[in-house]
């Protein structure tokens, strides 16, 4: 497709002989139409011009050079030039593109770079909560649209399996396990195991004790433990996958945090060469003070068990030696944010290569309540994510029932929209939001969520049916969807590949999920205006592409969400 902006940047390059590629960063997208497609702000070259803004937008709207079958005129307004494009050259550069590709919008930006997403990351032997969810859903997103505009993508899920807890839990089955019924209810079972045990390492210092010695043990590689520990983690990786499944998710890694048992003493080597490593009551630390971090990163235990901090550590330098990544992004919930400056500070003193250690991100999201209180595990009050999942199906189901009882797959459509409103609503908000959980807003199908756009995705299948046939982009002609609600749809359909530039750029798939409202309110206007399927031809072709257009990148964006659209609903 034509880049407008850098066609813009090009030819007022040759008028004030600045770098385009500068210029360019500076055109913006007037909200109100009125003000052209593109605005230059000329108030940016004033002090190396040094004129007033509007001289220099009367400079160079007297200088430019425009090839006016693409734009149509240039206007100063103030200290901007606005510019107004063809419109049918953009209609015209839109379609064709839509018609040529299936996989619009992709592109090959990223190509050459790799992107480690590490990503949901639950703790086995716990229950994969809402809190997950957040993470699995913003981390699957991100890895979709990395990998569409060309990233190479590692998408890693760093399962918690492994810490302490392990040895409370394995104490805890030591002590009770016949009482549970592991094997057919394994995460639930091991959850009151875990609960109990908490308890009563607080009322006996012997038996916390002992459960610190049991994951020393298992760090040593005692029999018992470890086989103890292996059931945990199967178990919990069955019922987890039944999360997976109905998400939609896949990692391309699973090494969690045991993986990397045997590969943290070359990290306490090699911290330990850096004189860094410190004594303290008997643990190992790294003092952060000069860095402006109060709290020091505890590196060894004082019983010489090793520490989350030192596991994620020696993941870095793993990921760095495996994949040689440009990225490595920790879609990780706020709380964790002393966490990750304190590994990502440690990580300095590896001797890996600064490429790595500056391509370090936390990318953090906010907390989800739900209007049953906050969670947490030791005190067993947490809402289970496949439990919500389901409930979501099902109230889903009830509305279909109610609205459309002759639809055909009722459960598949079910499925789609019930799981579709879960993933649309974590994404809907800028991450790092705090949210409440409320049924009434997640499927309301008027509001701006995931069966809304769902919905206007059906309703553009709909209208091509009921044309009964799909007009060659030939026979299409482009002057016909000129007015105002075209024209929108059309200026949205042409900024979607930058609109995931944008993703990749804040690491936020809101970005997207406000686009697709966006798209799907643009559709309900044109759809409101114009009657898409009338006497005279040419409009009607024109009208029915337009329709076949909006459809097509409102699957591909949802598509990019972790969103399956239905045919019907
Ligand atoms: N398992 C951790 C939790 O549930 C998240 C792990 C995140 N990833 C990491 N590399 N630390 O809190």
């Amino acid at each position: 497709m034509i880049d407008f902006k850098k066609t813009i940047a090009k030819a007022i390059a040759e008028v004030v002989n600045i770098d385009e590629k500068e210029l360019e960063t500076y055109i913006e997208i007037p909200k109100d139409a009125n003000n052209g497609d593109y605005a230059f702000p000329c108030f940016k070259l004033a002090k190396e011009l040094k004129k007033a803004p509007p001289m220099i937008a009367n400079d160079i709207k007297n200088n430019i050079k425009i090839d006016e079958e693409i734009i149509e005129k240039v206007e100063v307004a103030g200290g901007y030039l606005n510019f107004y494009i063809q419109q049918s050259l953009i209609v015209k550069d839109v379609l064709e593109e839509i018609a040529n590709y299936d996989e619009y919008g992709k592109s090959e930006i990223g190509k050459g770079k790799t992107i480690v997403i590490d990503y949901s990351a639950p703790n086995i032997a716990k229950p994969f909560h809402i809190g997950h969810l957040r993470s699995t859903v913003i981390g699957g997103a991100l890895y979709n649209i990395y990998k569409y505009l060309g990233y190479c993508t590692i998408g890693i899920n760093h399962l918690g399996d492994y810490g302490t807890q392990f040895g409370k839990l394995i104490e805890g089955y030591k002590l009770w396990g016949k009482e549970y019924n592991v094997e057919e209810d394994p995460i639930n079972e091991l959850t009151k195991i875990y609960i109990r045990i908490n308890q009563l390492c607080k009322e006996d210092e012997k038996v916390l004790e002992q459960c610190r010695m049991n994951f020393k043990l298992l760090e040593e590689g005692d029999s018992y433990c470890t086989e103890v520990w292996e059931k945990f983690r199967s178990l919990s990786l069955k019922e987890f996958q039944k999360v997976y499944d109905l998400l939609g998710s896949q990692f391309d890694s699973w090494n969690g945090e045991a993986f990397y048992s045997d590969k943290m003493p070359e990290v306490i080597d090699i911290l330990e060469k850096t004189g860094k490593l410190q004594e303290s009551q008997g643990a190992k630390i790294i003092d952060l003070e000069d860095k402006g971090i109060n709290t020091p990163c505890i590196i060894q235990k004082s019983n010489g068990s090793t520490t989350y901090a030192t596991r994620d550590l020696a993941a870095i330098l793993y990921r760095a030696r495996t994949y040689d990544f440009d990225k490595a992004l920790y879609v990780v919930s706020y709380e964790q944010t002393l966490h990750f400056k304190q590994v990502f500070e440690v990580a300095k003193l590896l001797g890996i290569d600064e490429k790595y250690t500056n391509g370090l991100k936390h990318v953090p999201f906010g907390m989800v309540s739900l209007p049953t209180g906050k969670m947490s595990t030791r005190e067993g009050n947490i809402v289970k994510l496949e439990e919500l999942l389901n409930e979501s199906i099902a109230r889903a189901k009830t509305i279909i029932e109610e609205k459309n009882p002759d639809l055909e797959n009722k459960e598949e459509v079910a499925k789609k929209v019930g799981v579709g409103a879960v993933i649309f609503n974590d994404l809907s908000n800028s991450r790092i939001k705090d949210e409440i959980f409320d049924w009434d807003q997640v499927l309301n199908f008027q509001g701006e969520t995931g069966p809304y756009v769902q919905y206007t995705y059906v309703r553009t299948k709909s209208v091509l049916e009921k044309a009964g046939y799909m007009p060659k982009i030939e026979e299409v002609k482009f002057d016909n969807l000129l007015d105002e609600a075209s024209k929108n749809c059309i200026k949205l359909i042409y900024n979607f590949e930058n609109t995931l530039v944008q993703v990749t750029e804040k690491e936020e798939p809101s970005i997207l999920s406000r686009y697709l409202i966006d798209l799907a309110k643009a559709f309900s206007n044109f759809y409101n205006d114009n009657k898409i399927l009338v006497e005279d031809k040419e409009i009607q072709n024109a009208r029915v592409y337009l329709t076949y257009a909006v459809g097509k990148v409102l699957k591909i964006g949802a598509k990019l969400l972790g969103i399956e659209m239905p045919d019907k609903m």
